[in-house]
């Protein structure tokens, strides 16, 4: 695992090839798949989704489309830890924008981005099951609702102790 080999444009890409074994080659099971990537590298990398695509006998397209449909996947590095803050309805209604205001500024990032340190990754979900309690955020695994900005701030502060 991890090892390079030529990838579109001569980029080196990471050989996913065990990941496909272990499936079967089965493109029914692509979720799983891209999970197991993630959970290898860290990040699912468009420079293996060729591979992916070959292996699987699906389109890059139809590869990329799952990857970006469900906002589990990173495309890019992460940090240590994830603060997810819900952009859908419900949570804008109930000040989310103002929060991503606020958590963007306080760690000098803006979505899907993480700063110099590491740290944190800031990235917009949509819908947590939360709706009642927005604004609502994932940090790290913890639901939290009715998030403001000073609980925010201490919830990232204590993540990264
Ligand atoms: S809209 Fe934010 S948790 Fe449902």
């Amino acid at each position: 695992m991890n090892t390079a080999s030529p990838g579109p444009q001569g980029q080196d890409a990471p050989d996913v090839t065990a990941i496909l074994v272990a499936y079967d080659y089965r493109p029914d099971c692509l979720i799983e798949i891209l999970h197991d990537v993630q959970a290898h590298l860290g990040y699912v990398p468009d420079s293996v989704v060729p591979q992916l695509a070959r292996g699987l006998n699906l389109s890059r397209a139809e590869i990329h489309g799952v990857i970006t449909f469900y906002h589990d996947f990173h495309r890019a590095p992460v940090g240590r830890h994830t603060v997810r803050i819900c952009r859908a309805e419900a949570c804008q209604a109930r000040g989310c924008r103002s929060l991503e205001a606020h958590a963007a500024i306080s760690l000098g990032v803006a979505f899907g981005e993480t700063p110099a340190d590491g740290d944190v990754t800031l990235e917009p979900t949509y819908c947590l099951g939360n709706c009642a309690l927005g604004p609502a955020a994932l940090v790290g695994d913890e639901l939290i609702g009715m998030i403001d900005e000073a609980r925010a701030d201490a919830l990232v502060a204590e993540a990264r102790r």
